[in-house]
């Protein structure tokens, strides 16, 4: 069986480097492996709208950002075929087959949906939309016949619903589809990037990110404010690494040989916490290693992000080619979800 990925990001803002190591620096990694046969990266601007109805120029806008923050990252238009998920009619056409096999009740257990329908305030004024995201996500992944599907950790309820549509599909109407598996980021720090602010998660609407786009200057403000132990008031003090944010982010960020290059006198992580917590290393020596390694990580996006966005025009050829692709593959699975529900009427065979 053809090894293929499909990935994705709502173009609700710039993407920030809580999605870098929760997902994108491991699509990198896959896309440079070797071991896929196809790659698709989605811009979910559909998504986007589902909750952005009434602001359709906010994901106009960030369709350009995200796709500057792909290249930034990494990916390659030779290996992974970037598209805009709107450009493909096939999506909510299997969206719409789906529907019928799945309970509303089953949706409202989807925790993703349960936690976001909070977190957005919707009460009882929830788009229908919305409601089916998880819905027509697995429209998305299925439609590219998706074996892996590298994403952050918030989305593995999505990923159970959709590996369940496709065994229930393949149930009723025969062996059609395929089935998925999550892939997460091997470092469990990666997994959920706090905010600067301590908080539980990175998130524009807390504005406690640090976006691949930020200049250097502010990554360094940022970083230097960042949430730390709060009883940790004088260098001699025991620190303590619990809920402390700067360690978290060097859990996510640091190598060794970042040691070896900006503080030799520590030979690795386990050493650096050891001396915090006996008492007599300050936060802002701490702060300042490690924006050292997060300006060392950040700076190869932002050089590929700048070029790219003084070539803005190859990137919407980019897009381009990218949804001729992806709309060439979601036709083939169609035709196969058509036939294999006997649909397909005008169809002679
Ligand atoms: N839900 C993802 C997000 O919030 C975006 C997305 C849409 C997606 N369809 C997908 C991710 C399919 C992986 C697979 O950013």
């Amino acid at each position: 069986m053809k090894q293929i990925i499909l990935t994705g990001d709502r173009p609700t803002g710039r993407l920030h480097v809580g999605h870098y190591v929760g997902s994108l620096k491991e699509r990198v990694a896959l896309q440079n492996s070797g071991k896929f046969d196809e790659i698709y990266i989605m811009i979910a601007d559909a998504q986007a709208l589902t909750d952005n109805a009434e602001h359709p120029e906010r994901v106009r806008h960030n369709i350009r950002q995200v796709a500057l923050d792909y290249l930034g990252c990494g990916l390659d238009p030779e290996k992974a075929v970037i598209f805009i998920q709107s450009t493909i009619p096939e999506l909510p056409e299997l969206t719409a087959y789906y529907m019928n096999l799945v309970t509303v009740a089953r949706v409202q257990r989807n925790p993703t949906v349960k936690a976001e329908i909070q977190q957005k305030n919707f009460e009882s004024h929830v788009p229908v939309g919305f409601f089916c995201y998880p819905i027509s996500q697995a429209a998305d992944i299925t439609a590219f016949r998706a074996t892996a599907v590298p994403v952050g950790e918030d989305q593995m309820p999505m990923l159970e619903q959709c590996r369940e549509i496709v065994h229930k599909f393949n149930a009723v109407y025969g062996e059609t589809l395929v089935v998925p598996e999550i892939v997460l980021a091997s470092n469990k720090a990666c997994l959920r990037l706090p905010g600067l602010d301590g908080k539980a998660k990175m998130s524009k609407s807390l504005g406690n990110c640090i976006y691949l786009s930020d200049d250097p200057e502010s990554v360094q403000k940022k970083i230097m404010s960042m949430y730390t132990d709060p009883n940790h008031l004088k260098a001699s003090d025991p620190g303590n690494l619990e809920g402390n944010t700067v360690f978290v982010y060097l859990d996510a960020f640091c190598q060794d040989a970042y040691f070896v290059e900006f503080l030799p006198e520590y030979a690795n992580l386990d050493e650096l916490k050891a001396h915090y917590q006996r008492g007599g290393l300050g936060d802002v020596k701490v702060k300042k290693f490690l924006n050292q390694v997060i300006q060392e990580e950040l700076a190869p996006i932002r050089k590929r992000r700048k070029h790219w966005e003084e070539h803005w025009d190859d990137v919407v050829e980019i897009l381009r080619q990218g949804c001729d692709k992806a709309h060439a593959k979601a036709a083939e699975t169609l035709a196969d979800v058509r036939r294999a529900m006997q649909i397909n009427y005008f169809e002679n065979d």
